[in-house]
């Protein structure tokens, strides 16, 4: 099964992401984290992108499509995966479209997870995150259970550095700009899935699954 999630910065891509690749046991690969762990290395790549994530912005398309492909031909990949947070325009899509030709593969599905402006607000200033281990949780909508630190690996949780109000305002306007003329791309093929994302996290879980058991 290979997948795309598409929805606003805090719609909930990379929550759910998480609980497929569980389930299914499939690979989840998400640009923002891969990038983010590139910044906090200090690579080549991270020292790139770092501030064009700090602005809310894109990083451009050349760095983002490189680390994709490497990471499609992996091995793990072969028998599916989950794409959260790429592609994020049209370019991206395209070139995409382009990767799968070439290793013979098709994409199934794609969905996005519809919420409103304000509810990604309020869930984006409330997100916490681990570094260390990528897992990732909101103060009052869904807490750790060990308050201030990681449920899974007990490091301290932090604020990403672009969840400031000022910078969350700039990516919701780069969503609508950017990524949203995919919802019509993805439409247009026929693969194109909405979903409730203003539901709690079980039950838009439960609706995805039972898109993919109809695939
Ligand atoms: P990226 O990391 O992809 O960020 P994003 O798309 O802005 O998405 P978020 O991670 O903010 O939100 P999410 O939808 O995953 O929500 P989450 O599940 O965490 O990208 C960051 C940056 O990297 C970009 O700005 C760009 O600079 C760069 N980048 C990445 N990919 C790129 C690409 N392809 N091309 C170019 N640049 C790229 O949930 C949010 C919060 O809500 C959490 O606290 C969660 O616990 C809570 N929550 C989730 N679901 C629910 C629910 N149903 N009910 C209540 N609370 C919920």
């Amino acid at each position: 099964m290979k997948m795309i999630l598409l929805g606003a910065p805090g719609a909930g891509k990379g929550t759910q992401a998480k609980l497929i690749s569980k389930n299914f046991n499939i690979p989840h690969i998400s640009t923002g984290d891969i990038l983010r762990s590139n910044v906090s290395q200090e690579t080549e790549l991270g020292l790139k992108a770092k501030g064009y994530m700090e602005a809310g912005a894109l990083v451009p398309d050349e760095l983002v499509l490189s680390l994709v492909k490497d990471r499609l031909l992996q091995e793990d990949c072969e028998k599916g995966f989950i794409l959260d947070g790429f592609p994020r325009n049209l370019q991206q899509a395209k070139a995409l479209n382009q990767m799968l030709q070439e290793i013979k593969m098709n994409m199934d599905r794609v969905f996005l997870l519809n919420v409103d402006k304000d509810e990604v607000v309020v869930r984006i200033s409330g997100r916490r995150f681990c570094e260390n281990c990528g897992s990732s949780y909101h103060i009052s909508l869904n807490p750790s259970k060990l308050g201030t630190s990681c449920e899974v690996c007990g490091e301290a949780l932090i604020q990403r550095t672009d969840d400031k109000k000022e910078v969350v305002l700039d990516r919701i306007k780069v969503y609508e700009k950017a990524t949203k003329p995919l919802v019509d791309y993805y439409r247009a093929q026929g693969i194109l899935e909405e979903i409730s994302g203003s539901k709690d996290i079980q039950e838009v879980y439960d609706t995805i699954c039972r898109d993919l058991q109809a695939v």
